[in-house]
């Protein structure tokens, strides 16, 4: 009888550990496609952005942003973050900015702060006529174009 009882216990246990199990598995894969979304997705400092709105004045007389913006002398810059580069078809280009995007395919953290420092070092011939931002500002003005990126 006690023989009995005890294999019932165990089963008891069996079972709920396994329950126990099957919860925490289902509960670890949702946990990891959340982190993996996170990682991917943008995350924007908004006060920082903001201080880059104010830089991006100086790249508005060539470049538009925001619902209804159109290219000009620049192409317009809505997600560009993270995009490809010189992927819009709608603008004409420069050879070199096109070789450039060969090469470096889609805009980083990185390569665009190597390029808005200074656009011709960057892009050998590029169009962008600007002679680049300054380090202080540096920081703000990706900001801001994460920004429109989302
Ligand atoms: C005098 C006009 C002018 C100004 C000012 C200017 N740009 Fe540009 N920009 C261009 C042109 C033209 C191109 C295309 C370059 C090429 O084809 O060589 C370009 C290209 C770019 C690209 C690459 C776009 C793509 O589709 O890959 C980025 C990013 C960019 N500019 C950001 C900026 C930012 C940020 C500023 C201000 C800090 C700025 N530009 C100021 C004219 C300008």
């Amino acid at each position: 009888m006690s023989k009995f009882l005890s294999t019932l216990i165990v089963a008891g246990l069996l079972a709920s550990s396994t329950a126990v199990v099957a919860g925490t598995e289902t509960t670890d894969t949702t946990e990891a496609t959340e982190a993996t979304t996170e990682a991917v997705a943008i995350v924007v400092d908004e006060a920082l952005a903001l201080k880059g709105k104010k830089v991006f004045k100086k790249c508005k007389a060539c470049h538009k942003v925001g619902e209804g913006a159109k290219n000009g002398v620049g192409p317009l810059l809505n997600g560009i973050y993270g995009a490809e580069m010189a992927a819009n078809a709608d603008f004409k280009y420069s050879k070199g900015m096109k070789a450039r995007a060969e090469e470096s395919a889609t805009w980083t953290d990185e390569n665009m702060r190597e390029f808005l420092t200074s656009p011709k070092k960057y892009v050998t011939k590029t169009k962008m006529s600007f002679k680049g931002v300054k380090e202080k500002d540096m920081d703000a003005i990706i900001e801001f174009l994460k920004s429109v990126s989302m």
